[in-house]
């Protein structure tokens, strides 16, 4: 299967896996048509483990040290996305560079949802370097992956008002709920 059918999602996490638990409920109660596969993180404390394995979804650790090169750890991944029969990968808080041979593998089926209006502030932190910055809206964006830090196309964007007592922490906050909504939106409209 391919194209706008094929919504057998896996996702990437390397940490809290609140994004992928907002999409798990929307697929539970029935507003979005879209099956969930497996949760594979490259970091084995990440809770987004226990999240997946609790909501009956196989969750998998691959770990990038136990692999000579990126290449070799991405035809990991690749196996065990191919092996759940997943025919779309979503970066739900996934903290990696992906390389030539994971983006050859799903050729437009990769998406990433990051916490600022692209291309403002990519890479960590973005919270924090828009607060820093000063800018007065912040957001988030879902968009497809390339070889380029948070740079591949748009999908979709939401965004918040940043208030004058802001911290990163409240700012991050606010743009989460929003983020929780957009990434299920956002593989609505694939
Ligand atoms: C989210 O805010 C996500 O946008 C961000 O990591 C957090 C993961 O939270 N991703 C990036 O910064 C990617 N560049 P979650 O694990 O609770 O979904």
């Amino acid at each position: 299967m391919s194209g706008r059918d094929d919504k057998k999602i896996g996702f990437l996490v390397s940490g809290r896996g609140s994004n992928m638990a907002a999409v798990l409920e929307e697929i539970a109660a029935g507003r979005l048509k879209a099956e969930a596969r497996v949760a594979i993180s490259d970091n084995p404390e990440a809770p987004a483990l226990a999240l997946a394995s609790g909501r009956g979804l196989p969750a998998v650790t691959i770990e990038r040290k136990n692999f000579p090169r990126r290449q070799e750890f991405e035809e990991a991944l690749v196996r065990v996305l191919k092996e759940h029969g997943v025919g779309l990968v979503v970066l739900a808080g996934f903290m990696r560079l992906l390389g030539p041979t994971l983006l050859s593998a799903f050729p437009g089926r990769i998406i990433n949802i990051h916490p600022s209006l692209l291309p403002a502030f990519p890479g960590l932190e973005a919270q924090r370097q828009a607060l820093e910055y000063g800018v007065k809206i912040a957001g988030c964006t879902v968009h497809y992956v390339n070889e380029v830090m948070d740079g591949g196309r748009i999908i979709a964007q939401a965004a918040v008002p940043v208030e004058p007592d802001d911290t990163a922490e409240s700012l991050g906050a606010r743009i989460l709920t929003q983020e929780h909504r957009l990434l299920a939106l956002a593989i609505a409209g694939l």
